[in-house]
């Protein structure tokens, strides 16, 4: 397949897109969190050609993408009062809201749960092409499944070249983990993945939140996943990936950096600029500004793929605090190393 690549100013080259959208085509797009691969999200044989292009379980639900809130309608059973709070403080954003789903859309589009998980990203080019379209829009990251998500226009060209007829690049995502996905169904709001809203903001709007535990541990062999996501290994580098945290983090890193050199193993660092000095001379890889985990965010998945191409096989990360945009960091972190992390104290 031949795949045509847009420029985010090309207006006409949004609206030819827009078209292919239409007609059951597959799009990449650019979107403040991360790059997605996006089908019209009520037409079930174009929602499966996206598991096809990423070779993704096809049990996995999908966020559906919209620019203007009147598209509620026509995919929401009905919109709960705290949901509501949640648009209008967050919308658009890197929030995504789940919630009871109409008939129409399809078990492809949801797994075949009776909810939706709807969200209206804030990106110029998303948010054109979504206008212009005027069709809900599924969309999951535009990696090929278990790479770690695309933030810009490269990652995605690498993975899905030749496999979707068109991606655009509208340049580097700003936020660079994917959005808060947060079950509304129930009284209390429960955060099932972490992302660029944080814990803290949603319960300045709704009060009393919780953090699923699939969040932080991992998922126990019979427990059913409230969010199927949660399921599969995700954003998996070929390199081996170990967190390590606590005060004596940065000892700790250097001996396990000394003994994998010994092993004969290619090993590098991933913690914040300011740490530099603490690892002497040893492969160092900056990914952000301490106290900063928006920052860290940012460059996460850029960083993961980096050590592929470096052929790097461990890669030692200096785990943060689960506050703020910490909670998104380090549940895409444990994932990433297969809950390997230890703590040094
Ligand atoms: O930032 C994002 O959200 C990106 C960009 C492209 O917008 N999209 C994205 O989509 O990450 P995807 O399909 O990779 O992530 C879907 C997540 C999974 O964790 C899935 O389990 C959860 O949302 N999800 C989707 N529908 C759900 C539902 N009905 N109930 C519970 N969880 C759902
Ligand atoms: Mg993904």
């Amino acid at each position: 397949m031949q795949t045509r690549i847009i420029q985010g100013e090309d207006r006409k080259g949004i609206r030819e897109a827009a078209q292919m959208l239409r007609e059951g085509k597959l799009v990449a797009f650019p979107t403040e969190t991360v790059y997605g691969l996006g089908a019209d999200a009520l037409n079930a044989q174009a929602v499966r050609e996206i598991y096809l292009a990423k070779g993704r379980p096809s049990d996995n639900p999908l966020i559906v993408h919209i620019w203007d809130r009147k598209q509620l309608n026509a995919l929401c059973l009905y919109v709960p009062e705290k949901a509501q709070a949640l648009m209008d403080a967050y919308w658009p954003g890197p929030m995504t809201l789940v919630m009871p789903k109409k008939e129409i859309v399809p078990d492809a589009t949801t797994g075949g749960l009776g909810t939706v998980a709807v969200r209206m990203p804030d990106h110029p080019v998303a948010h054109a092409l979504l206008k212009e379209a005027d069709v809900p829009v599924a969309a999951p990251s535009a990696n090929l499944s278990g790479k770690p998500s695309p933030t810009d226009a490269a990652a995605v060209i690498e993975d899905l070249q030749g496999r979707v007829p068109a991606i655009i690049d509208g340049g580097p995502c700003r936020v660079g983990v994917e959005s808060t996905v947060i079950d509304v169904t129930g009284e209390i709001p429960v955060i099932l993945r972490p992302g660029g809203v944080t814990r803290e903001m949603i319960e300045r709007i709704v009060g009393e939140t919780k953090v699923h535990r699939a969040v932080l541990n991992p998922l126990e062999s019979k427990e059913q996943a409230a969010s199927p996501g949660m399921k599969y290994k995700h954003y998996a580098p070929k390199a081996k990936v170990r967190v390590i945290i606590g005060k004596q983090a940065a000892q700790r890193i250097c001996a396990c950096y000394d003994e994998a050199v010994r092993e004969g193993k290619n090993p590098v660092i991933y913690s914040v600029e300011e740490e530099r000095a603490a690892f002497g001379g040893r492969a160092f890889y900056p990914w952000g500004v301490m106290g900063e985990e928006e920052t860290i965010a940012q460059h996460l998945f850029a960083s993961l793929r980096h050590a592929d191409e470096e052929g790097m096989d461990l890669v030692l990360c200096h785990g943060t605090d689960t506050h703020g945009m910490g909670l998104a960091v380090m549940n895409r972190l444990l994932r990433a190393a297969g809950f390997d992390i230890e703590a040094a104290d």
